[in-house]
C-alpha cells in the first residue's frame, strides 16, 4: 500500500460509509438494521484504524522493570528505538530515516549488552557465559536480516523491525530478570 493510499484510507473508507448510511436511511428507512449497521461500522473506524496503527509501536510497563536504573534506561531507550524504526515502516518516511533508524537501533543494542555484560561481570553472575552467547547470536540473527534489508530494501523492513522487538520485549522482560534478581540480592536492594 502507497503512502498515499494509507493516509486516505481510513477518510475514503468514512466518506464511503457516511454516503451508504445516508442513502440506505432515505432508501429502507429507520426502522432497517442496515443503516444503522453501517452507521455503526462508520463510527467504529477511526478507533480500528488507531488500533491497528498502535499494534506495531511497544510501550513501556512497569513490569518491564529489572529493578536497576541504569538498564531500565536502556531498556527504555531500545524501545522508543524500536517505534523510531515502526515510524519509518509505518510511515513510509524513506531510505535515508530507514536506515537511520535501523543503524541506531542496531548501535544502541550493542552498546547495550556489552553495559550489561560488565554488570554481570562485574557482580560475578553466573550465567554470564549463557547471557553473553544470547547476545551473541542476537546480534548475528538482526545482522543477517539487515543484510536481507540491505538487498530487498523496504518490504523487508516489516520483518526486521518485528524480529527486533520481540526479541528484545522477550528478552527485556524474561532473561534480563534472571541476572537483575541475582545482583539485587547481591546488593541487598529486595
Ligand atoms: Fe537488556
Ligand atoms: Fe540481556
Amino acid at each position: 500500500m502507497t503512502n498515499a493510499m494509507k493516509l486516505l484510507g481510513t477518510p475514503l473508507l468514512m466518506g464511503t460509509l457516511l454516503v451508504a448510511a445516508i442513502l440506505t436511511f432515505f432508501a429502507l428507512g429507520v426502522g432497517n438494521p442496515v443503516p444503522w449497521l453501517l452507521t455503526l461500522v462508520l463510527f467504529a473506524t477511526p478507533f480500528y484504524s488507531k488500533w491497528r496503527e498502535n499494534e506495531h509501536f511497544v510501550v513501556w510497563r512497569d513490569e518491564y522493570s529489572v529493578g536497576i536504573a541504569e538498564m531500565d534506561d536502556d531498556h527504555r531507550k531500545l524501545l522508543n528505538l524500536i517505534n523510531h524504526l515502526q515510524t519509518a515502516i509505518h510511515y513510509q518516511t524513506g531510505e535515508k530515516f530507514e536506515q537511520e533508524a535501523l543503524d541506531e537501533l542496531m548501535t544502541y543494542t550493542r552498546y547495550h549488552f556489552q553495559r550489561e555484560e560488565a554488570l554481570m561481570q562485574q557482580y560475578g553472575y553466573p550465567d554470564l557465559e549463557v547471557h553473553q552467547k544470547l547476545h551473541q547470536e542476537m546480534v548475528a540473527d538482526a545482522e543477517a536480516f539487515v543484510k536481507d534489508y540491505r538487498s530487498k530494501g523496504y518490504k523487508a523492513l516489516a520483518g526486521v523491525a518485528d524480529y527486533l522487538k520481540n526479541w528484545l520485549v522477550n528478552h527485556i522482560n524474561g532473561t534480563d530478570k534472571e541476572y537483575s534478581a541475582f545482583i539485587l540480592q547481591k546488593t541487598h536492594f529486595v
